[in-house]
C-alpha cells in the first residue's frame, strides 16, 4: 500500500515538473511562431469544429454569380483587405504581425475549405485569433458575396510570410 502510494507521488512529482518546464516555454507575444505542434494540433481542432458547425444553418447561396462577386470585390476591400490586404495574399502589416497570422485568403488551406465552412467563417470569426466575425454586420447574402469572391482571388506566389 505505502510502495503504491510513493509511486503515485513520484508519478505526480514528475508530472509537475513537466508542467511547469512546459509553461514556462509559452510565450505571449504575437511576433514568435509557437512550434510545430502547438500550430498542428490548433490547426485540426479549427477545422474540425469549423466543418462540424457549418454542416447545418447556412443558406443557400445566391442565384446571380456574376453579380455576386462583383458585390463581394466591394465588401472585401471595406471589411477585409485592413488585414488579408487588397490581394488577398499579401496581408497588411496589421495582419501579418498578429498570430495567427492573417491567412494567405488565395493559399491551398484556405481554398479546401467548401463554401459552407468558408460562409461560416466569415459569419462567427475565429475565437483565439483575429479573425473578426461579420455576421451582425453583414446580411446573409453579403456574406456570400464575399465567400464567392475570395474564391476568384488570383493565387498569390508565395504564403503570407517567410517568418
Ligand atoms: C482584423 C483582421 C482581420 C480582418 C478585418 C479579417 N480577417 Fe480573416 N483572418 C484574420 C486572421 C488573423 C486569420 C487567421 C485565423 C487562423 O489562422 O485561425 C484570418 C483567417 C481568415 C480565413 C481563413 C481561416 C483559416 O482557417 O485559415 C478566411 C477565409 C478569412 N479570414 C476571410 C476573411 C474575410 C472574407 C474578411 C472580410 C469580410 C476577413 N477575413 C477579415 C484576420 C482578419
Amino acid at each position: 500500500m505505502k510502495r503504491r502510494l510513493l509511486w503515485v507521488l513520484a508519478v505526480l512529482a514528475l508530472f509537475i515538473v513537466a508542467a511547469t518546464l512546459a509553461l514556462t516555454q509559452v510565450q505571449m507575444g504575437a511576433l514568435p511562431r509557437p512550434g510545430r505542434a502547438e500550430q498542428f494540433v490548433a490547426t485540426q481542432i479549427k477545422r474540425f469544429v469549423i466543418h462540424r458547425e457549418s454542416r447545418s444553418g447556412v443558406p443557400p447561396p445566391p442565384q446571380d454569380l456574376q453579380a455576386s462577386i462583383a458585390q463581394g470585390e466591394t465588401g472585401y476591400g471595406t471589411d477585409c483587405s485592413m488585414c488579408h490586404g487588397m490581394d488577398g495574399h499579401t496581408p497588411t502589416d496589421t495582419g501579418r504581425w498578429m498570430y495567427p497570422r492573417a491567412a494567405d485568403l488565395t493559399s491551398s488551406s484556405v481554398q479546401a475549405y467548401s463554401d459552407p465552412e468558408l460562409f461560416w467563417i466569415i459569419k462567427n470569426g475565429i475565437r483565439f485569433s483575429g479573425m473578426p466575425g461579420f455576421g451582425k454586420v453583414e446580411s446573409d447574402e453579403h456574406i456570400w458575396d464575399l465567400v464567392n469572391y475570395i474564391r476568384r482571388l488570383k493565387k498569390g506566389k508565395s504564403g503570407s510570410g517567410s517568418d
